[in-house]
């Protein structure tokens, strides 16, 4: 414990020496009080480490990166690799599809991230109406400004004999980049500029959808454009898969049907008994090794249940130092539910009833379902239930697994459609 300092002890001595009772009673009362407050300082500072130890590291929230993105290094590396390689590598156009939960939105973040660290500039953007706008108008002009010397011109306005009262030149500043709708110009400026300082422009649009065909057909027009010219330039998305493929259906999109399409799925055990332990070893905590298996297990490698399972475990006892398999099998069983309104529950309601009576028509395996079993239990044809089982498989609900055989895609999905079955208006 820090002392109350050595001017004290002079201060001690002197009472002691010449002082009266009641300066000496007064001199304890004080003494106490200095004693008082350094306990009080020890106890905050305790308090401060506690505090520090109980942050939960793990971001279960969709669009915020994760502590630890694991299992996508390949594919940022194809990117980066592709910034490096000049135009017409072919990630310079890059779409990342995947289930609600999967990562599309944080693995932009992080491509996104690879493009700054060598010096590209990055416009992140959603497929909203206006996407077009905004980027003439706001995004475009912004960096030209910032990145063109002769963005801001001066031009002489009038002139007036010098000496005379007032005279002298009077310029004024105009802008070289309006905010004016013309992408092609804007972009093609802005990548000239970037190429001279070995570097470019990146784009990227997050949740793609048909909604936006028409903005989304300009806007890979000029990308097209600037692709053929050789401009720095490159483009990523994002959507989900079968909004993806109906997007690119549209025969207007064949430059956006040749991006590379990445499916982003779930990651491997060791990838996140790493996205698991790092984080809690970083914050000064532990974990068991029958917990990291716990959690390992709970996750079914689907990237938002190792936010959610590591966040919920983590919060059973913040203030113990080490993980116990007890607060794992906690942690799992919250996470689960939890999932359950924040993905299943949007994912069936947005399920046409047939969908969802071959949903539940499959909840009834405890495994792998016989895709004739299903036909046999919906009472339909064959050719009927696979125009479903297609749906379902490119909504990425349901997978294809071995001949003739189908499972759940999404972890604890049969799970939640066993118990909300009445949910789902639909009897199994
Ligand atoms: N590779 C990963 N490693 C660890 N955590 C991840 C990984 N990918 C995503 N996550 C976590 O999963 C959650 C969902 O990520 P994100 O929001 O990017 O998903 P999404 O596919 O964009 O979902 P949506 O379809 O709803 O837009 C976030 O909490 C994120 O931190
Ligand atoms: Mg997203």
């Amino acid at each position: 414990m820090v002392g109350a300092g050595d001017g004290l002890n002079e201060v001690v001595r002197a009472q002691l020496v010449g002082g009266t009772l009641d300066s000496l009673t007064s001199f304890a009362v004080k003494w106490k009080e200095i004693e008082k407050m350094e306990r009080n300082r020890k106890d905050c500072y305790d308090e401060a480490v506690n505090v520090a130890r109980q942050r939960n590291p793990f971001k279960p929230t969709f669009g915020a990166s994760p502590p630890l993105l694991v299992g996508r290094d390949e594919l940022l590396q194809d990117f980066s690799e592709a910034l490096e390689a000049g135009p017409g590598a072919p990630a310079r156009a890059t779409i990342y599809t995947g289930a609600r939960g999967t990562g599309k939105t944080v693995m932009l973040n992080a491509a996104q991230e690879e493009a700054r660290t060598r010096g590209w500039l990055v416009v992140a953007e959603t497929a909203t109406p206006g996407l077009l706008e905004r980027l003439t108008t706001e995004h475009l002009p912004r960096l030209l400004t910032q990145q063109d010397p002769k963005a801001k011109q001066r031009t002489l306005s009038s002139f007036t004999v010098p000496g005379s009262l007032g005279g002298g030149l009077a310029w004024d500043t105009t802008e070289q980049h309006p905010a004016v709708p013309g992408l092609r110009s804007q972009a093609t400026d802005l990548c000239n500029i970037l190429a001279a300082q070995e570097t470019g422009l990146v784009i990227s649009v997050d949740e793609l959808h048909r909604d936006l065909l028409d903005e989304l057909v300009k806007l890979c027009t000029v990308v097209q454009h600037a692709f053929r010219e050789g401009l720095e330039l490159a483009f990523l998305g994002a959507g989900l898969p079968a909004t993806v493929s109906d997007l690119l259906s549209e025969s207007v999109l064949t430059f956006m049907r040749r991006a590379e399409r990445h499916e982003l799925g779930r990651v491997g055990d060791d990838d996140v008994a790493l996205a698991i332990q790092r984080p809690i070893l970083d914050e000064g905590r532990a974990i068991e090794d029958d917990a990291l298996q716990e959690c390992i297990a709970g996750t079914g490698g689907y990237p938002f249940l190792i936010q959610l399972v590591g966040y919920r475990t983590w919060q059973q006892h913040p203030k113990e130092k080490t993980i116990t398999a007890a607060d794992a099998r906690v942690g799992v069983e919250q996470a689960r539910r939890r999932l359950g309104s924040l993905v299943h529950a949007p994912e069936i309601k947005a399920c046409s009833d047939i969908d969802k009576t071959f949903l539940l028509a499959m909840a009834k395996d405890d495994g792998a379902s016989k895709t004739s079993d299903i036909v046999k239990r919906m009472g339909v044809t064959p050719d009927y239930a696979n125009t479903y089982r297609v749906r379902l498989i490119e909504r990425q609900l349901i997978e294809s697994v071995g001949h003739g055989q189908l499972n759940f895609a999404l972890p604890g999905l049969r799970e939640y459609l066993r118990e909300h079955a009445a949910i789902a208006h639909i009897t199994p």
